[in-house]
């Protein structure tokens, strides 16, 4: 059993971010680059890891550790693969995953109707991506001495049923909770821990349309359901990711949190 990630390290930071090598997917929508920002705030180096990839977008270091920004498509295995091994020559293998690729597809399309195609986008991106981006930080974390953590978001979609009526979008965000507690299993001798977010609906601007098409009454009536009463925020995911990254959660793994304001309560 490797515990090194679990110890206190002094001098470190209390959730010992300084120094550490992290990939974040995702990291030029909201809620990435929101966990980017927060772990370069804390002496992370950070390769922020999007298909998209444009100067603009980039998230930003305001603290002591560096952002490094890396065009990489997900759902491409072997590009996956590559990327984990230009972190591990370049900075020495990545301790901390963070999966946040992902999105919905099209809304409100009858099963009927749905078409293969579209159907497999929406996993590839949303599931296929995480088992891609865990297997090879898994690989590179196995031969740290420092073990390492993943986490994955899934979604309220995943624990219950997708509102916007995406069917694959709430097969595969169920397929992200699953694929973690399967993953904590295996690795949780080698020092590796995995958990899971489940954010509720968080105001991005990826989704503003999506939130309007709601209508005053639709998003009422959503918002009556939450018991803070109201959206999320890419900021409302920070907290509790980093807690699952840091030494603060040493002993949690497997676990899903929902980041919904209370509209998910399980026992
Ligand atoms: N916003 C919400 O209401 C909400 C709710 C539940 C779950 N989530 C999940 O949170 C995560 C972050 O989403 P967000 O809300 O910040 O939306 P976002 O659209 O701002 O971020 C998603 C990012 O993933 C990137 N991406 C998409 N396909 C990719 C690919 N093939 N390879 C690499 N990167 C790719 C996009 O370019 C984008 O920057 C997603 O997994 C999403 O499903 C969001």
């Amino acid at each position: 059993m490797n515990d090194a990630v679990n110890a206190s390290p002094g001098g470190a930071g209390r959730s010992g971010f300084a120094g550490k090598i992290a990939v974040v997917t995702g990291a030029y929508g909201d809620i990435g680059a929101a966990v980017v920002e927060a772990l370069a705030a804390h002496g992370a180096t950070v390769y922020a890891a999007d298909i998209r990839f444009t100067g603009a977008s980039a998230p930003r270091s305001h603290g002591p550790g560096r952002i490094i920004p890396v065009a990489l498509d997900v759902t491409d295995s072997a590009a996956v693969s590559s990327a984990f091994a230009h972190v591990a020559a370049a900075s020495g293998p990545a301790t901390l995953l963070v999966n946040a690729a992902g999105g919905p597809g099209r809304t409100r399309t009858p099963i009927d109707e749905v078409t293969d195609d579209a159907w497999h986008t929406v996993v590839r991106v949303n599931l296929d991506s995480a088992f891609h981006c865990a297997r090879e930080a898994v690989r590179w974390m196995k031969k740290s001495t420092v073990g390492g953590c993943v986490v994955n978001i899934s979604s309220g979609a995943g624990r219950t049923y997708s509102r916007t009526g995406v069917q694959a979008y709430a097969a595969a965000k169920a397929g992200v909770i699953g694929l973690t507690r399967q993953l904590a299993r295996e690795v949780g001798p080698a020092g590796i821990r995995v958990n899971c977010v489940a954010p509720g609906l968080v105001d991005v601007t990826a989704i503003h349309d999506e939130i309007t098409s709601l209508g005053a009454d639709g998003l009422e009536r959503h918002l009556s359901g939450v018991a803070m009463g109201r959206l999320g925020r890419a900021e409302d995911l920070v907290g509790p990711i980093l807690f699952f990254l840091g030494t603060d959660s040493a002993y949690v793994t497997g676990q899903t949190i929902s980041v919904d304001g209370g509209s998910t309560m399980l026992g």
